[in-house]
């Protein structure tokens, strides 16, 4: 069966106690979910979608070191779907492995799992948090390579690449994807906070 947000919900929860990387999880998800409206998912396909993204850092917390080495014998084993498991595999594509996109799904993953982390530090240091946020304006803070340094530009460049838009409608995608989930990402404007 195909992973659903649910069952995605319950096996990182299983694994992952950090709450920076179930921010990170909600920003992938919420990028997701606008690259497949984007290829023109329907809605059942938009959660699909994001649930995948939600998961796709399932064994980083225990294992840092040796990221997407503990995820498949464990997932498949889990019952997720081998396309499923093979997708969340593929985001370490050049990075920890050598498994390649090769759908659209697998493409937009690479691309939100590093640019939503650019996108996120740069609504974060805004009063209006995401809000208002312009794509132009994360296209600045992408070339200020002080800026989130921790956020691989070239990785980013790759990802916008592998889903065929250049980097502003990539950022837009992502905004769009991430705004739904300003609460739980400490994204909203700072007045409306307590
Ligand atoms: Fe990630």
């Amino acid at each position: 069966m195909k992973l659903t947000l649910a069952r995605a919900k319950e096996l990182l929860a299983a694994t992952t106690g950090d709450p920076h990387l179930v921010v990170h999880a909600t920003n992938v998800r919420g990028c997701m979910e606008a690259f497949a409206r984007h290829f023109g998912q329907p809605p059942e396909e938009v959660e699909h979608w994001g649930a995948v993204g939600y998961l796709h850092d399932y064994d980083y917390e225990r294992f840092p070191e040796e990221h997407l080495e503990h995820t498949e014998a464990e997932l498949l084993a889990e019952g997720v779907d081998a396309a499923d498991v093979r997708a969340i595999l593929s985001h370490g594509w050049g990075i920890c492995n050598d498994v390649t996109t090769e759908t659209d799904l697998e493409r937009s993953l690479f691309c939100a799992d590093e640019l939503s982390g650019l996108v996120w530090a740069a609504a974060l240091m805004r009063p209006t948090g995401i809000s208002d946020l312009e794509p132009k304006s994360v296209v600045k803070k992408f070339k200020d390579k002080k800026f989130a340094a921790g956020c691989n530009r070239d990785v980013i460049r790759k990802g916008a690449e592998l889903v065929g838009l250049d980097l502003p409608a990539a950022i837009a995608v992502c905004i769009d994807g991430m705004k739904p989930y300003a609460a739980e990402t400490g994204l909203l404007p700072k007045a409306s906070l307590p």
